[in-house]
């Protein structure tokens, strides 16, 4: 049984900009690794690349990657969304992927799946590349801000419909190298 989630106070240094932690480094590490042997199990003997959307998902993915007692190999895929010129969803590649996925288990890894948009456009661009399989997973999924019809095999947390940070996620850049996921003071955010 999962406890209910309790508000924490951040460590001081932080207290100034987020206003609570909504889950811990513990409950995170502990997440983790749980996750961790449900791709061993998923994935054994198989070829698997890991694909890991790039820059929300590095603290995560270098949790995950060392749970992770399988064979594998790993690539990153950049994208940035609402950036001036973006095509159409707002979305730019900014690294294209470099390994050969073709006929192989592909595993996509992003920090939160929110709307859907950025996973949606990812997953369509990696399966004209012909991979044997692909599975996401996530460690956060917001399903209440879901406009495309996608879903993750393996998610970290199910949280509401709040704007998070830390963990890698970041608020304009910042806030990625929090060891916790917190929610931000009010009048950090534009307007908020
Ligand atoms: P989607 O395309 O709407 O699913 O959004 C996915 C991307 O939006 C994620 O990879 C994040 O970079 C960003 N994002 C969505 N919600 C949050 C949040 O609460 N905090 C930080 N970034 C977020
Ligand atoms: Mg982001």
């Amino acid at each position: 049984m999962r406890k209910p989630a309790r508000t924490l106070r951040p460590p001081p240094p932080w207290r100034r900009e987020i206003r609570s932690v909504l889950i811990s480094r513990a409950r995170l590490a502990r997440r983790v690794h749980i996750l961790a042997r449900q791709i061993e199990r998923d994935f054994a003997g198989s070829d698997l690349v890991i694909v890991a959307l790039l820059n929300g998902t590095v603290v995560f993915l270098a949790d995950l990657l060392r749970a992770v007692s399988l064979p594998l190999r790993l690539d990153f895929i950049g994208v940035s969304s609402y950036r001036e010129g973006a095509g159409p969803g707002g979305l730019v590649f900014t690294k294209e992927l470099r390994l050969d996925v073709r006929g192989r288990d592909v595993l996509l890894v992003d920090d939160i799946l929110d709307t859907g948009r950025t996973l949606s456009r990812v997953l369509a661009k990696l399966r004209a590349l012909q991979p044997r399989r692909v599975k996401i997973c996530v460690l956060l999924d917001k399903p209440a801000r879901r406009v495309e019809n996608i879903a993750a095999d393996y998610v970290g947390f199910t949280i509401p419909d709040e704007f998070v940070v830390g963990y890698g996620l970041d608020y304009a850049e910042k806030y990625r190298n929090l060891p916790f996921v917190g929610l931000l003071q009010p009048g950090i955010v534009q307007g908020g």
